[in-house]
């Protein structure tokens, strides 16, 4: 609690050019309502993604990126404070001291990490695991009351928790305990080819995924080879999970109700349908792509918005690593 606003903090890795319409939707979108309510801090979460290999150029280049990307879909960087990760040396410093409080059965637990080992089986190293720990320090540095995440990272915060409640036993009320923050119509957007999985940069086939910087040409094409059903009709089902991802990405994007979407689409098939949605998502993104644009041509302002953003996290970093190093019983 900062000036009796509760805080909330959350991060996206700059593992990619962009994010996903899945993101945007699931994630930015609500973020950029947060800001008027909470005090916030935005991340990009540099030292996370170097877990898995990364091309240092494409590194830079997505960082820089995702910056202008938060930027161009809404998020004010006078209201909150959005920051690379590795520009506040005490997120690694942190994350040390609190790996030296988490057991390694518990890290061992993870299933993003079972995942990750199975799907980078040459490169399962010590990064990978203590991953939950880094995490962890994020959010507890910042004294975070709330944590925007989606439910694949619901057991991260679960760890995260443990291990503050953990070192608060031990030396006092040093941690705020932080809840998950899911917002109550959090949009969860599927693959367009598998609409059971996740939407994600990392889907095998390119066409599931729609990302933030897509062209239109490519959207329009994307939705209309979108799987969904044989049953034709455009309404929410049970069985029908093609068509109802497809209805929650024209309601998010156009903000109506599902009842409404289906009403405009009954009677119509699913050729019209996928046409009005690939329109409808065009739409939306597309002043977020000039933005984006504008942003990338201006680097000057950019760089002043991480440089203030690394000024301020650190400020706010730093007063919670004193009272942790106070705590341990180093001289500080
Ligand atoms: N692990 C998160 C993800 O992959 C990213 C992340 C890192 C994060 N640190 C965070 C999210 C702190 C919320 C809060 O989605």
């Amino acid at each position: 609690m900062i000036n009796g606003r509760k805080v909330i903090l959350s991060g996206i890795q700059p593992s990619s050019s962009s994010i996903t319409l899945g993101n945007y939707l699931g994630a930015l979108i609500n973020w950029v309502k947060l800001q008027n309510e909470y005090d916030c801090c935005f991340s990009i979460v540099d030292l996370h993604a170097i877990t898995v290999r990364q091309a240092p150029q494409e590194l830079r280049a997505n960082c820089l990126s995702l910056l202008a990307q938060y930027l161009a879909c809404g998020i004010d960087a006078q209201k909150n404070i959005i920051f690379i990760q590795s520009h506040v040396p005490a997120h690694a410093e942190l994350a040390w001291i609190l790996n030296c409080y988490t057991q390694m059965g518990e890290l061992a637990r993870m299933t993003q990490f079972k995942d990750k080992s199975k799907k980078h089986h040459d490169n399962i190293n010590a990064g990978l695991f203590t991953y939950p720990v880094l995490m962890a320090a994020d959010i507890l540095l910042y004294q975070a009351d709330l944590v925007p995440v989606g439910s694949d990272q619901k057991q991260h915060l679960e760890i995260t928790r443990d291990i503050a409640e953990r070192f608060n036993s031990i030396y006092g009320d040093v941690f705020t305990i932080p809840d998950g923050y899911i917002p109550k119509n959090a949009a969860r957007i599927m693959s367009l080819q598998d609409p059971l999985s996740k939407m994600s940069k990392s889907d095998p086939n390119p066409n599931g995924c729609i990302a933030l910087l897509d062209s239109p040409e490519v959207i329009i094409k994307k939705i209309k080879r979108a799987v969904t059903d044989s049953d034709a009709h455009v309404c929410y089902g049970e069985e029908k999970y093609g068509v109802n991802n497809l209805l929650n990405i024209y309601c998010a994007v156009t903000s109506k109700s599902i009842e409404d979407a289906v009403f405009e689409f009954e009677g119509k098939g699913y050729g019209d349908f996928k046409r009005a949605v690939g329109e409808a998502v065009v739409e939306a993104l597309s002043p977020i792509q000039q933005r984006y644009c504008d942003l990338m041509n201006n680097r000057d302002y950019l760089e002043s918005v991480y440089k203030a953003g690394a000024q301020k996290a650190g400020a706010v970093a730093d007063r919670t690593m004193n009272k942790v190093k106070k705590k341990v019983g180093f001289i500080v």
